[in-house]
């Protein structure tokens, strides 16, 4: 099996990259083994803060976050970063070539129940000129990334990446600390009969989603003449993992709970990379207004309503915003 700098070159990955990416990992490794003894260093549940979203901090929410911006910062590769944990924006080195925004740990809700947790990472080309303290150089859409991913902490812990040249699975050895490439050019079924959303939400829904919902649990009696099957992980590294594996729609759409936050999940370090992950394997990305990667972001935290997996399935439940 390949290893994984090898793996990029053969995608013409330039070196600057790679060694950006490899300091990401780094990081990652050093997170995997911490969420491995998490129960035993005393690590789970929360600290007394709330991060900027008014989410209240896990413990490992905040090691993490600490580990990925240390190692980032250090590395003189990064003119700033940007992280679900940080209220704002934290500059690097003012020659840094590259931003990155990351979500430490997504799926938070899952650490204290040892399920399903990962880093999802996005990469953009710093912009010449701009002082590394100013956030707006974060504004970029996300057709702009050079790299996404994310590390999923699961049962073994693989790294799962796009440079633009497709999407590839590596996992973790452990047995010498790398990670190494086991599947190149992952490509997502465009049809599915599984979806994943948070049912508990469906009487919150606009319309459209309420009734595109109605038809896929109606199964072979109702329109689609076929059954649907329902996962939800409660973390989007879990679900678009599966989805990236073996198809299927996953979708956190808009809803009125909280009428002035009708999204929930974050463009930068959520929607962006898993979009440019999808869209990589033949997968669709969008809101149902647009793709999400053409949005020309307003704030680093800004939230946005995501429908994305395989193709014809995502197609469909758009028609319904027609
Ligand atoms: O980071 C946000 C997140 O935890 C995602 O990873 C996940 O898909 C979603 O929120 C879960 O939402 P809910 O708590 O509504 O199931
Ligand atoms: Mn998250």
């Amino acid at each position: 099996m390949q290893r994984l700098a090898p793996s990029l070159r053969e995608d013409n990955v330039s070196l600057d990259l790679i060694s950006l990416i490899k300091t990401i990992l780094a990081a990652t490794k050093e997170i995997s083994f911490r969420v491995s003894q998490a129960h035993l260093g005393g690590l789970l549940g929360s600290t007394l803060d709330e991060n900027i979203q008014g989410e209240v901090q896990k413990k490992l929410d905040v090691v993490a976050n600490e580990l990925i911006k240390d190692i980032l910062l250090e590395s003189g590769f990064v003119k700033a970063i940007s992280s679900e944990e940080e209220d704002h924006s934290v500059a690097g080195d003012e020659n840094g070539k590259y931003l990155v925004s990351f979500d430490p740990l997504d799926g938070s809700s899952n650490i204290d129940i040892n399920s399903l947790i990962g880093t999802i990472f996005s990469i953009h080309e710093a912009i010449p000129g701009v002082d590394a303290a100013d956030s707006a150089q974060f504004k970029q859409a996300g057709h702009k990334q050079v790299c996404a991913g994310y590390v999923l902490y699961g049962p073994s812990t693989m790294l799962v990446m796009t440079t633009g040249k497709g999407t590839h699975f590596y996992v973790l050895d452990r047995t010498h600390g790398g990670f190494l490439l086991v599947e190149r050019n992952v490509q997502v079924p465009q049809d599915t009969k599984e979806f994943a959303v948070n049912m508990s939400n469906q009487r919150f829904w606009q319309a459209p989603m309420q009734n595109y919902i109605n038809d896929l649990l109606a199964g072979d009696t109702g329109p689609r003449g076929k059954n649907f099957n329902m996962r939800w992980i409660a973390a989007m590294v879990g679900d678009i993992h599966r989805v990236l594996q073996r198809g299927g729609i996953f979708t956190y759409p808009a809803d009125s709970k909280n009428s002035e936050q009708p999204y929930k999940l974050r463009l930068m370090y959520e929607a962006n990379p898993m979009s440019y992950l999808i869209e990589q394997a033949g997968g669709v990305a969008m809101t149902s207004q647009g793709r999400i990667m053409e949005i020309e972001p307003t704030d680093i935290h800004q939230r946005v309503e995501v429908i994305m997996g395989s193709k014809n399935e995502v197609e469909k439940c758009l028609s319904y915003y027609k």
